[in-house]
């Protein structure tokens, strides 16, 4: 009899109708954040206390580890947690022992920094593998603006530095650069981690959402980024360290380490993209800029076994046929479209 469902293992690749693979995993575990920053959450949308989702329409920790499993039979080799902020839902650090215990899986987090100074420890030892931080200035009126909660420089720095000490490295740390807003930020965010064994990315303000007002004058084109840093410090391209990477990579020329670019709006790598997306509340997208998901945890509470959901995310990811980076006009990015914040980052 055939099996129902055809599994990586089994040599079939699972492939969608661009012939790309499933490979990375991001799953959402919280809609809230302690930030307002204003090309995510801004506060004229959001306000300071927006009604987010009531715990009950949560997947549970074992109802995401259930599907991070369905999905690590299909290929998938890296899973990040984000949000919003993931470590304000409350002991994340279960479910990380749950999804570490997932054989041939890297475990990677997504976070504002806010809080790591007192957990770095406890998610390194959850089995966490590597954290990346968002941090947009290093001035503290810039990236208090810019969070929009008057959040202090000092606090993500210590953060970034106590997930180093507890060896969740490298570090990532992520800046958006937005044009007239923190673009002054460049050069003093690659001086500061130059030589840190930190790895800065700067990373195109996208048209993600429907709430950030997004204008392509406020974008600065990855091209300019790295022209401006490397007139101050000299860089030399770099080849990705694996196909389908997200982040362009340079290297100073003195040894001072790597910084990298993610051009999603200047130079789309939709070709390559193996992501797909698991909601807060158990919608899988198979794009950032989707505007639907499909229904997981209706499929868990009424009770089906794993070779049905399995069966469904095949079809899911057989029919998929994004590239929305890659045919961005004027219309689309105005269009409705499903928050950062919700859908995971
Ligand atoms: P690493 O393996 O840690 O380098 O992960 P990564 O390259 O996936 O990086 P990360 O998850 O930090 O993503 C960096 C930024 O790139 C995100 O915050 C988004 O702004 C953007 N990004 C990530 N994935 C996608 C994607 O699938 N599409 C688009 N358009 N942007 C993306
Ligand atoms: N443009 C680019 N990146 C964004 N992020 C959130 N909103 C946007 C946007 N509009 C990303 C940032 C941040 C992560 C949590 O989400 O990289 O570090
Ligand atoms: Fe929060 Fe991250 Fe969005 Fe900022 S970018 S509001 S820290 S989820
Ligand atoms: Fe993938 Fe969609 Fe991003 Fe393109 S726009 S890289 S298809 S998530």
């Amino acid at each position: 009899m055939a099996p129902a469902v055809y599994t990586a293992a089994m040599n079939m690749p699972l492939v969608d109708r661009r012939g790309r693979r499933v490979r990375d995993l991001r799953i959402s575990i919280t809609d809230r954040c302690n930030f307002r920053c204003v090309y995510c959450m801004p506060k004229t949308v959001f306000g300071r206390d927006y009604p987010f989702l009531p715990r009950n329409e949560l997947l549970s920790f074992e109802e995401i580890a259930r599907v991070a499993r369905l999905f690590a039979a299909q290929g998938v080799q890296k899973i990040r947690l984000t949000g919003g902020e993931p470590l304000l839902r409350r002991d994340t650090e279960q479910l990380i022992e749950l999804l570490a215990a997932i054989p041939g899986i890297e475990l990677t987090l997504t976070t504002n920094g806010s809080l790591l100074s007192q957990r770095a420890q406890s998610l390194k030892a959850a089995g966490l593998r590597r954290v990346t931080v968002s941090l947009d200035a290093l001035d503290d009126a810039i990236f208090g603006r810019m969070n929009d909660v008057g959040f202090p420089v000092a606090r993500v720095l210590n953060g970034i530095d106590a997930a180093a000490a507890a060896g969740l490295a490298p570090v990532k740390v992520n800046m958006v650069v937005k044009r007239g807003v923190n673009d002054d930020q460049i050069i003093p965010m690659a001086e500061h981690f130059r030589g840190r064994g930190q790895i800065l990315r700067f990373i195109e303000y996208m048209d993600v959402g429907s709430s950030n007002g997004w204008r392509m004058d406020e974008v600065v084109p990855s091209a300019e980024i790295v022209a401006r840093i490397a007139a101050v410090f000299p860089l030399d391209a770099v080849d990705p360290a694996y196909a389908g990477e997200v982040a362009e990579r340079w290297r100073y020329r003195d040894g001072g380490g790597e910084i990298g670019v993610v051009s999603s709006v200047t130079h789309a790598f939709c070709g390559g993209c193996t992501r797909v997306r698991l909601s807060t509340e158990g919608k899988l997208y198979t794009c950032l800029f989707a505007q639907q998901g499909h229904d997981l945890r209706q499929l868990m509470r009424d009770g089906k076994t794993d070779d049905e959901i399995a069966a469904a995310i095949v079809a899911i990811w057989q029919a998929r046929d994004d590239r929305y980076s890659e045919i961005r006009s004027a219309q689309t990015a105005h269009g409705k479209k499903i928050e950062m914040s919700y859908i995971g980052g």
